[in-house]
């Protein structure tokens, strides 16, 4: 009797422990996965088949970034420049025409930040050092949901650092 209460204990630990680092596994990658990515947006909108597949320029649909310093997360009319004859009756497409003709702005959710004492320019980067939009934001065009990245101040001064840019801003600069 007690070796066999011993033997379906044994049993359970069987199946148990290893379910349980299993369970743990999944867990952990599960968690990882999901903060790898940035918040869903209310629409839809990939940068993987819009800039990627349909090789469609940062610059048509952000127009502002080398000059100004917003870098302008394209207006609702502009998706209708192409939707209103490209997959008009996605339905994602057909969500987007109901909140351009209530005239209610898509709140789009921010994934990129810095700290809220930094005032960061594009133009800088962009007209007078010649970076890439993917040496700071990633391969934008190879992801369907943009990833969420937090600017800490050493990834800014790890870069001036690198390109001997100026680094004694750092007082004056943002304010
Ligand atoms: C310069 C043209 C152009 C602009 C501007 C544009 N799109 Fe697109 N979009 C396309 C093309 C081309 C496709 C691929 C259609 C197909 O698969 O047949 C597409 C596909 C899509 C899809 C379907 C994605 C999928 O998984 O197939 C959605 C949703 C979408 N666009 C939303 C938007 C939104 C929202 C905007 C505005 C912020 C926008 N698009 C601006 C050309 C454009
Ligand atoms: C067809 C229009 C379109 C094209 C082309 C496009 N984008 Fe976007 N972009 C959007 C829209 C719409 C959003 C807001 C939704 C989102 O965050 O996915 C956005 C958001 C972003 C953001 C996030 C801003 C934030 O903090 O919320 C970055 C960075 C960005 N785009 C960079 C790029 C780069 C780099 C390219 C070229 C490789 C590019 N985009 C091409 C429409 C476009
Ligand atoms: C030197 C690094 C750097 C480069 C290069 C860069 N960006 Fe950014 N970008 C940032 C940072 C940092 C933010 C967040 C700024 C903020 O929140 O004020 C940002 C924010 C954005 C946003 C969101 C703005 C908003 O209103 O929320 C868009 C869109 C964007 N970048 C597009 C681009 C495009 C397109 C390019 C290439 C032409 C580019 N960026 C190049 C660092 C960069
Ligand atoms: C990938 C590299 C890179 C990153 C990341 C980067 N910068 Fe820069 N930054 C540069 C380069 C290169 C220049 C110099 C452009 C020139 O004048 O030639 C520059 C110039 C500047 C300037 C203008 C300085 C002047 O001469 O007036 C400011 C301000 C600035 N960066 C702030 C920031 C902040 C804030 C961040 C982080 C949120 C940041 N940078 C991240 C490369 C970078």
């Amino acid at each position: 009797m007690a070796s066999r209460k011993k033997h379906s204990v044994r049993r359970v630990l069987y199946v148990a422990i290893p379910a349980a680092i299993l369970g743990s596994i999944l867990f952990f990658h599960y968690q990882h996965t999901v903060r790898a990515f940035g918040p869903e947006q209310p629409i839809y909108f990939s940068h993987r088949v819009h800039a990627g597949v349909k090789e469609i320029s940062c610059n048509f649909c952000h127009p502002f970034a080398e000059r100004s310093r917003n870098p302008g997360i394209p207006e609702m009319e502009k998706c209708f420049y192409c939707h209103k004859h490209v997959i008009p009756t996605h339905p994602q497409i057909v969500k987007e025409r109901q909140h351009y003709e209530n005239n209610d702005p898509v709140q789009w959710k921010k994934v990129y930040y810095v700290p809220d004492h930094v005032k960061f320019m594009h133009k800088p980067h962009i007209k007078w050092g010649g970076l890439e939009c993917a040496e700071c934001h990633g391969e934008v065009k190879t992801m369907d949901r943009l990833q969420s990245v937090d600017f800490q101040m050493k990834f800014c001064i790890t870069c001036h650092r690198q390109r001997e840019a100026q680094l004694d801003c750092w007082l004056a600069c943002h304010h």
